[in-house]
């Protein structure tokens, strides 16, 4: 069920892997509309995780879009295998790739939505170049690397700006923000103008993913 335009796109960076289809199942079952995979690779950022595997596994256990960010150097060496593994959205960072509105289109051409990540200290300048070329701004709420982290306090007024930008371009982009979203920082993100919803550790770590999911987006609602 996907209420109100709102989005939640729980992270299985955070989900115990040693269960993870009946995680999976779980969240899916209480209305999650994506499923995030972070991408990381020990250089773009310090921590190592999944790749093209993971997308395989999530795409066996459900036809909902994968959401994939990848936190990588070079990024457009995944394109085709992340496509072929079953990936719906392709995110990177205009920091790790030379050619961003290349990738951007390359993206498109496997059949991906394509979407650029801006870092907290990253200026918003680098997706007004691309405005028109983006399906999805993902404003990071975190300095990226790791699930867990506190919601930065500036955030709020970027994605209020990132909004901006978009109606300003007539763009019909998904505006999503990750990092540190929980039922307390989730109603502020959206009131900003978010859409899109990545939560790792408060969906994973409670003790009731399924209810978490729906506490997020309740809180959405009460504020729409
Ligand atoms: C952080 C990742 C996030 C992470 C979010 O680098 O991009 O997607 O999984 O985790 P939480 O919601 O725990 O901050
Ligand atoms: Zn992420």
């Amino acid at each position: 069920m996907t209420s109100n335009g709102i989005r939640i796109a729980p992270s299985v960076l955070s989900a115990d892997l040693a269960r993870l289809p009946e995680q999976v199942e779980q969240v899916l079952e209480a209305g999650a509309d994506w499923l995030h995979v972070d991408v990381m690779d020990g250089r773009f950022v310090p921590n190592i995780t999944f790749g093209a595997n993971m997308i395989e596994t999530l795409r066996k256990l459900t036809d909902k879009p994968i959401d994939v960010h990848l936190m990588v150097v070079e990024p457009e060496h995944y394109i085709e295998s992340f496509a072929a593994a079953g990936a719906s959205v392709f995110t990177f960072h205009p920091e790790a790739t030379i050619h961003v509105q290349r990738q951007l289109d390359a993206v498109k051409q496997q059949g991906m939505m394509a979407g650029l990540a801006l870092n907290p200290a990253t200026p918003l300048a680098h997706a007004e170049e691309v405005v028109d070329d983006l399906d999805l701004l993902l404003i990071m709420t975190v300095n990226p690397g790791f699930g867990g982290q506190t919601y930065l306090p500036g955030s709020n007024k970027k994605i209020q700006r990132s909004r901006a930008l978009l109606t300003a371009h007539g763009a019909r982009c998904f505006l999503e923000v990750d990092g540190g979203i929980t039922r307390q920082t989730i109603a502020a993100a959206h009131q900003a103008g978010a859409d899109t919803f990545v939560a790792g550790n408060a969906v994973f770590a409670s003790a009731d993913p399924a209810r978490e999911v729906q506490e997020l987006r309740r809180r959405c609602m009460v504020t729409a």
